[in-house]
């Protein structure tokens, strides 16, 4: 039978193996993919993995912390971490893009020019790990509809502006349930290892044309409550129910609309952004319907979003199901 410790066992002897005693680089997003591969090699060869992570900015709320606090100096993983805090850069190189393609360009040319830069300084390595898994695979070769429809900036050839002479892709015949469960298997945190899918682009395609420090701070703040309150209604009904509530999305966050509108606070006339709440019911994120999140919970996370982040007076949920709609918004 299949077994995730024996995975785990015979893939960090397959890496010891084929990676004897030389140098691996690896670009850690923080997502569920590159996190495991970091783990596995971690284990196998200690720190001849140097792990790249770019904080480009527009990740979750805490996201760049978190994932410093698993796998930083004071994480429990033996490698070499760097963290290069890009947010200034990717805010500049942004500045005044609107078109949802471009701002997925600009972000995606920006990763390779900062990966290449902290390439550069590390030097010739003997392998370059990816954390692609059997989805990928297929995905690229068939050309999966999203890549189609928008350009996944992590989906595509290899890099070459990196001096190495192979691939290393240890997770490459696994399904994402088997990734995690050799993510649980190595001690990587629960919270990581059942991650909700965060594109790539982050929070740049769910701020709605130009992105700037102040959009990302509203977006991150509300998408944190937001979470945060999904969660905290889904744990209530399973506490009480023992199963996941029917409505348990697959998918839930917040993004912030263009759009700014009058409204009031006290005795002031207020003319600020409006949020958008997106949650989806999907299999396989090719179709999709809006979740039915209880009204009474959209409720508290609308006063709470208004009453706790500034330079917002409205609060949209999304009822657009994949077709028409996009999961995402840009
Ligand atoms: P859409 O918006 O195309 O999203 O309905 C489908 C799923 O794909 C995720 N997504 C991305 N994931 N890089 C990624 O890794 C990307 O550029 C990207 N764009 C969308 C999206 O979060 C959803 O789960």
């Amino acid at each position: 039978t299949w077994r995730m410790d024996s995975f785990v066992e015979s893939t960090i002897k397959d890496i010891r193996e084929k990676v004897g005693d030389g140098k691996v680089l690896l670009a850690l997003s923080g997502g569920v993919d590159s996190s495991v591969a970091a783990g596995l090699l971690s284990r196998a060869i200690g720190k001849q993995l140097t792990c790249v992570f770019v904080d480009h900015g527009l990740l979750r709320k805490n996201e760049g912390d978190e994932v410093e606090s698993v796998f930083g100096p004071n994480g429990q993983f033996d490698l070499n971490f760097i963290r290069v805090n890009a947010q200034e850069r990717y805010y500049s190189k942004l500045a005044g893009v609107t078109e949802p393609e471009q701002k997925r360009k600009i972000i995606g040319e920006e990763f390779i020019r900062v990966f290449e830069e902290e390439a550069k300084k590390i030097g010739a390595v003997d392998f370059l790990a990816q954390g692609t898994i059997y989805p990928d695979v297929v995905e690229s070769g068939l050309g999966g509809e999203s890549a189609v429809i928008k350009s996944h900036h992590n989906v595509g050839g290899l890099p070459d502006f990196v001096d190495f002479k192979e691939i290393i892709e240890p997770l490459r015949n696994l399904f994402k349930d088997e990734v995690r469960k050799a993510g649980l298997e190595l001690g990587i945190p629960e919270n990581l290892v059942f991650r909700q899918p965060f594109p790539g682009p982050g929070l740049g395609i769910r701020i709605i044309g130009e992105v700037n420090a102040d959009k990302v701070r509203i977006v991150q703040d509300a998408d944190y409550i937001y979470r945060d309150e999904v969660d905290k209604a889904v744990a209530a009904y399973k506490k009480e129910h023992g199963k996941n509530p029917s409505w348990m999305p697959n998918q839930y966050f917040a993004a912030l609309t263009n759009m700014r509108s009058v409204g009031v606070m006290g005795d002031e006339r207020t003319y600020d952004y409006a949020v958008a709440l997106r949650a989806v019911n999907t299999v396989d994120f090719m179709t999709a319907e809006s979740a039915e999140i209880p009204f009474a919970v959209l409720q508290t996370v609308m006063s709470r979003i208004i009453n706790e982040v500034r330079g917002v007076n409205r609060v949209f949920y999304d009822l657009t199901s994949k077709p028409p709609g996009t999961i995402e918004f840009e």
